[in-house]
């Protein structure tokens, strides 16, 4: 049985960061149709989380303030509402809460059944709770590529940019499960881990080599995962095969503009900007890979609920390896 009350972390305006966040006591959320009251252990946070907070993404989201950031979370089921077939009480699980209504810095959070997976015993609350908004955009861009998770698809060379963050090192080992040839950019820092996880070719974006992103072995790209800003179209452009495919997944306007240019003139190389379209097909394919042991959450960072606004704070310093992690503890 759920508690009436929870303890929550949540904003209430636009703009103000890790100070904008309050710790709260809410009345715990009641799972409707097709829904599920999840005991939560584990969130993780992702850029789209706190440029939400500051306006990037209004009117859209959040629908209304205050709001409890975070959509990635992974707990127990503790309740199930009407219609849901599949799931019961003490069942652990993945899930993608709906952005609109957040709920990811709680106790407790409602997760729709649609995008709510079992999460199976050796899958971690904190390495499920990476996957959903990271993951899942580094497998919808490497499929955009032509990869084939499978195997089957051809050799293709890909190119990771910011590889070292939250999506860079999901696409990386996704991209070596489909055994693509994987040139990747990193700091420094990084790159030995970069490599462990499977690049073929790491390039320290702050030295001149980094920065032009050739492959060092002459390869072209017949796609880039291209995961930071402040790059354009005419820096890849040369970089790309006669086909290539530079999958952005930060595209600003320009990119629009300049990929419905692409599309319109049966371009070869093309500009192909990315939203995650998340579904839960995905994600239980990409739990399962975690399960077997193909796919590994790096944990840049975990941080207690109580300690929010530092893992807010450490995630929009743009800096981190892998996925910030909060913890429910208790
Ligand atoms: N379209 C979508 O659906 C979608 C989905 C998910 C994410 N995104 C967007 O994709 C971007 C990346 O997300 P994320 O979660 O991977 O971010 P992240 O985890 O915050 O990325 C941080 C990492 O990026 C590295 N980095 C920063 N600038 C770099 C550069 N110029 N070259 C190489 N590495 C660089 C940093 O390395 P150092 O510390 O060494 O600088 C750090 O390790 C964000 O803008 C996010 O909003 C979009």
């Amino acid at each position: 049985m759920a508690p009436a009350r929870m303890r929550a972390v949540q904003y209430d305006g636009y703009g103000e960061g890790a100070a904008g966040l309050k710790d709260v006591q809410v009345p715990v959320p009641s799972a409707k149709k097709n829904e599920l009251l999840l005991k939560l252990e584990a969130a993780s946070i992702n850029p789209v989380d706190w440029k939400m907070q500051k306006g990037m993404l209004r009117p859209l989201l959040p629908r209304r303030l205050p709001y409890i950031p975070v959509t990635d979370v992974a707990g127990v089921v503790v309740d199930v509402g009407s219609g849901v077939d599949g799931f019961q009480a003490g069942d652990e699980v993945v899930a993608m809460l709906n952005p609109f209504s957040g709920g990811g810095f709680a106790e407790y959070a409602v997760a729709s059944v649609k995008l709510t997976v079992k999460r199976p015993p050796g899958v971690s609350a904190a390495e499920g709770a990476g996957l959903p908004i990271a993951a899942g955009t580094a497998l919808q861009s490497l499929r955009s590529i032509g990869a084939k998770l499978d195997g089957t698809g051809k050799p293709l060379n890909v190119l990771v940019t910011a590889a070292s963050g939250g999506v860079g090192l999901y696409a990386v080992q996704l991209a070596k499960l489909a055994g693509l040839h994987v040139t990747a950019t990193c700091g420094a820092r990084n790159m030995e881990l970069v490599r462990s996880l499977g690049a073929d070719e790491v390039l320290d974006y702050k030295t001149a080599e980094g920065a032009s992103m050739r492959s060092p072995s002459g390869r072209k790209y017949d796609g880039v995962v291209h995961c930071t800003v402040g790059v354009g179209w005419s820096t890849f452009e040369p970089l790309l095969s006669a086909t290539g495919k530079l999958v952005d997944i930060t595209a600003s306007l320009s990119a629009f503009l300049r990929a419905a240019l692409h599309w319109v003139t049966f371009a070869r190389k093309r500009l192909v900007p990315l939203l995650l379209w998340p579904n839960k097909a995905d994600l239980e394919f990409l739990v399962g890979l975690v399960k077997d042991g193909k796919l590994k959450t790096v944990v840049d960072s975990r941080f207690p609920l109580s300690e929010a606004s530092k893992a807010w704070e450490k995630s929009i310093d743009g800096h981190a390896t892998g996925k910030i992690i909060v913890e429910m503890e208790g």
